[in-house]
């Protein structure tokens, strides 16, 4: 969800603003990604590497993470939408990982789709992770080597999601910044200017109507 500080900067505003603005457009996105009938949606709110920021801008998202999901993710727990996350937990603070913990447990019955939260998330970091549970695994003789494979990595992941089919990445670069790597392996990558606050309900349709265009062959040669 890239975009937010220049957008706020864009504005004459600090970019906290920003921030302020592209979680109010998330909660937009979750629930008109859930009137498509998109299963699960999966979103980067908070990078490994975000930790390089100030400590101020990092408190403040911190904050707005925990107001985020005490309040205003309500609306989205109603929904029928379960809220999961990817990430890991240090160095995380008690109040983030005890608010976190709290919307997981509210909406871990719900079934209609999957809002997956990707916070101090490291795509490599969680392969790494991945790799680590495996070979405790392969030492406890839990797993076989021979029963490793590229799907039965995936339970390995932080949430065991099926693979990426679009993924959106707002705020004109081209790269994807250690997101969902092992999951993406096929994804269709749809890149825009847009910065995150700005891209509406209109601009998700406008991906997914590009992804309809597509031809997924997935190393074949016909689809
Ligand atoms: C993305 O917006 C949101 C987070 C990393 C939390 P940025 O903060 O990267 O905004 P820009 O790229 O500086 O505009
Ligand atoms: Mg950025």
């Amino acid at each position: 969800m890239d975009g937010n500080g220049r957008w706020a900067i864009k504005q004459g505003k600090n970019r906290s603003e920003g921030h302020k603005e592209g979680a109010k457009t998330l909660e937009k996105l979750a629930l008109h990604a859930k009137k498509l009938g998109i299963k699960i949606l999966s979103v980067y709110a908070f990078s490994t590497d975000n930790f390089k920021r100030s400590k101020e801008e990092v408190d403040y998202l911190m904050n707005l993470l925990i107001y985020y999901f005490q309040n205003k993710l309500n609306k989205v727990c109603e929904q029928g939408i379960k809220v999961v996350f990817s990430g890991r937990k240090t160095p995380l603070s008690s109040a983030v990982l005890e608010a976190m913990d709290k919307i997981v447990k509210k909406t871990e019955k719900n079934e209609e789709c999957i809002l997956n939260i990707c916070l101090n998330y490291g795509g490599q970091e969680e392969i790494v992770d991945a790799a680590l549970k495996i070979s405790e695994d392969l030492n406890k003789g839990i797993i076989k080597k021979e029963d490793l494979n590229r799907e039965s990595f995936q339970h390995y992941l932080y949430q065991d999601l099926p693979p990426i089919d679009l993924l959106i990445r707002t705020g004109k670069e081209h790269r994807l910044s250690n997101f969902m790597l092992y999951q993406s392996f096929y994804a269709e990558i749809y890149f825009t200017d847009i910065l995150f606050p700005d891209f509406l309900e209109k601009n998700l349709d406008e991906a997914l109507y590009y992804y309809g265009t597509r031809d997924r062959r997935f190393g074949n040669i016909k689809s």
